[in-house]
């Protein structure tokens, strides 16, 4: 039978150096919390049981993570005395001592399952107590460095070393395996740091090496997956290299990227062949982009599903909505949440969409407002259109039913339905409905003066 594997992490600290009031492991990158990711490398090596150990901010955490992994186990640690006293209040979880834990940091977001899977899988071979994860760093400064004497391991903190040690380049990623059993045993043995109090994971490694137990360490060559986070700098060093795997997956997935280092796009996002993004458009987590599609530079989209042949302009933001076949939205669009776009679909410039859906072929092309409205397909709406939706107290529906023309700097005044293929008359105030087929017009007849013109410049400009 296979052992049992439990994984801890470690995500009760406030981050000082982060000088914020979110929990660190909480900031997002990639568009997700630092501790998602460490999550899911948890539960991509199937662990039996994760306890994530909390404390600052702990609400916020357990809020976001028992919304998402039902399964992951708590621990509260009420004082942050150092890593060790992490770990040791999550021991009881670990119920059956036969198995191994996985100890990870909070703030090591940067890993691959690839990595993990073949630091458990050499653990595993070596038969070792206890393996923990090494790298080394041309700037290890902030790291545990990793020294190694007469075959024996010891890991000295940045603030307890002199300079002899802070010159290793070496360095503890904060990634251990280790058997229960022995963890157990050890974790108890911790001393607190005689210059800072704490108490320290790093020392359970000299401690199972005194009991006569096989330690190893596993070295990656892979420094950047290991960079933990522990000020803006770092999240923001972390942020460049998560974005740039990104974009090099799309690229080898047949996506286009005009200039990978100015185009952002977060961790979850999904985009179909032959589509091109250019540069400085920021495309945010629960998006869904289809082939063929064309993004031009400076656009935002954010939640949203964009389906094949769309072409999105300049300068547009799209968030929460979906947006049909072949539609051209932009530039400067600003798609808002709960907007469903149909096939073929022409939005233009300066025009705002909330709420609403509009059918195949509609097109609004420029300076309109369309808010709570259900229109039909093939309907023409006129430049600088206003859906006059908010009376001062509550959001009111227009309906356009299909082919419908609008006329240029109409106000729709809702409660208002326009009739299947109606005409509404350019600058129109409509407040009451259209039947089909109609015209629908609102404004004062038209007078013309003959001559005035002319008299008038004779008047003025005479003098
Ligand atoms: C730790 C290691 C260091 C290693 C580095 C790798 C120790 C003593 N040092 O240092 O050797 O090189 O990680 O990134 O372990 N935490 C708690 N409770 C606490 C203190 C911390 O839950 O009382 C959590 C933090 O939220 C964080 C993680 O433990 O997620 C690591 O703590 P941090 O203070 O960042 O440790 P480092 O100084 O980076
Ligand atoms: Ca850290």
């Amino acid at each position: 039978m296979d052992t049992k594997l439990y994984t801890i992490i470690l995500a009760a600290g406030e981050g000082k150096r982060m000088k914020s009031d979110i929990p660190k492991v909480f900031h997002p990158i990639g568009g997700l919390p630092m501790i998602e990711y460490v999550l899911r490398r948890a539960i991509d090596l199937h662990s039996d049981k994760i306890i994530v150990v909390v404390g600052i901010g702990k609400d916020i955490i357990m809020g976001y993570i028992s919304k998402r992994y039902e399964d992951a186990i708590f621990a509260h640690q009420i004082k942050q005395l150092g890593t060790a006293d992490a770990v040791k209040t999550a021991i009881d979880e670990l119920t059956d001592l036969d198995g191994d834990v996985l100890i990870l940091n909070g703030d090591v977001p940067l890993l691959s399952h690839a990595l993990m899977e073949d630091f458990y899988g050499q653990y595993k071979k070596s038969k070792a107590s206890l393996g923990f994860v090494t790298a080394t760093l041309e700037n290890p400064s902030g790291y545990g460095r990793v020294v190694k004497k007469a075959g024996k391991f010891t890991i000295l903190e940045e603030r307890d070393a002199d300079e002899k040690i802070k010159k290793i380049k070496e360095i503890n990623a904060g990634i251990y395996l280790v058997s229960c059993k022995l963890l157990d045993k050890a974790i108890k043995r911790v001393k607190p740091s005689v210059v800072t109090d704490e108490y320290y994971l790093t020392d359970i490694v000299g401690l199972i090496q005194s009991m006569k137990k096989k330690v190893v360490n596993y070295h990656t060559d892979n420094a950047e997956q290991v960079i933990g986070i522990n000020d803006r700098r770092s999240l923001a060093y972390a942020e460049k290299i998560l974005n740039q795997k990104k974009v090099n997956r799309l690229m080898a997935n047949g996506v286009t990227i005009y200039d990978p280092d100015n185009t952002y796009i977060e961790h979850d996002v999904a985009i179909g062949k032959d589509s091109i993004v250019y540069p400085n458009s920021f495309i945010m987590n629960g998006t869904k982009i289809g082939s063929r599609c064309i993004i031009w530079n400076g656009t935002v989209i954010k939640d949203s599903k964009i389906n094949d042949g769309v072409e999105i302009k300049p300068y547009s933001i799209i968030e929460q909505s979906i947006v049909g076949r072949d539609a051209v939205i932009g530039p400067f669009a600003r798609i808002r949440p709960e907007t469903v776009v149909d096939d073929n679909v022409h939005v233009g410039n300066f025009v705002e969409i909330k709420k609403s859906s509009l059918g195949k072929g509609t097109k609004v092309n420029h300076l309109s407002y369309i808010g709570d409205a259900t229109i039909g397909s093939r309907v023409n709406i006129g430049a600088g259109t206003i859906t006059c939706n908010y009376d001062g107290f509550k959001k009111n529906p227009t309906v356009i039913e299909d082919e419908a023309f609008i006329g240029s700097n109409t106000a729709l005044v809702a409660p208002v339905r326009i009739g299947r293929g109606a005409i509404v008359g350019a600058a129109s105030a409509i407040t009451k409905d259209v039947p089909h087929d109609a015209l629908g017009i609102e404004r004062s007849e038209q007078r013309n003066i003959e001559g005035y013109a002319m008299k008038r410049r004779s008047k003025l400009g005479s003098k």
